[in-house]
């Protein structure tokens, strides 16, 4: 079976994020031929601007496309602030909204929350947002709720939530076999 290659984009930059917590969990979940890498490059993404995109992306955005577009499947983990997404995600998204990274991409969204809720404000603005960008959303997100509770050390250790980010890591896998990169984007 060719390897399957998932990229994993995290919405928080704080040192102790439970949402990087999550992405680096999901990347240990992964056995061959899937692998899971998780992009830390963000953070170094200028404010989106349309006309530096017409005319001089800088590199760190060509990168961000790059690792995108050879990318079989992505996962996002977000936290909520104020009922959306993160300003650091929001921008990447924007990143790739005209260069067409997304389309048809398989996409699976997390939100990590200490709250009750699951951060699932931030999941409902963020498929809508995915789903207007045309990436192929997958149908189960995860909500994880009392997150603080459920992750130690960096990595997530409550069995239930383990259980459900596998299933969710392993649907994505599958999703990404049936639409590998290049062949999604029509090329
Ligand atoms: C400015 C700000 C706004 C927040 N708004 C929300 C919110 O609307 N809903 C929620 O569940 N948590 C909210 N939180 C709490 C975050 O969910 C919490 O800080 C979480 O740990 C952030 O994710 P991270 O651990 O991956 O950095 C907010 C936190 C901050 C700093």
């Amino acid at each position: 079976m060719p390897p399957i290659n998932v990229l994993a984009l995290c919405g928080s930059l704080r040192e102790g994020s439970l949402n990087s917590a999550v992405a680096h969990t999901a990347a240990g979940l992964c056995r061959p031929p899937v692998s899971l890498t998780v992009h830390e490059g963000l953070g170094g993404l200028p404010f989106f601007n349309p006309d530096v995109e017409r005319d001089c992306p800088p590199p760190e955005v060509l990168d961000f496309r790059a690792r995108l577009a050879a990318a079989d499947a992505v996962l996002i983990t977000s936290p909520e602030y104020a009922h959306g997404t993160s300003g650091v995600l929001k921008n990447a998204l924007e990143w790739v909204v005209g260069g067409g990274e997304l389309v048809d991409k398989p996409v699976a969204v997390v939100t990590a929350s200490p709250s009750m809720t699951g951060g699932d404000r931030a999941q409902a603005w963020l498929r809508e947002t995915l789903e207007v960008m045309s990436a192929r959303v997958l149908p189960a997100g995860l909500r994880i709720a009392c997150a603080g509770a459920k992750i130690t050390d960096g990595r997530v250790t409550d069995e239930a939530t383990l259980a459900e980010l596998g299933t969710l890591v392993a649907e994505l896998a599958r999703a990404g076999a049936e639409a590998p990169a290049g062949l999604s984007r029509g090329c």
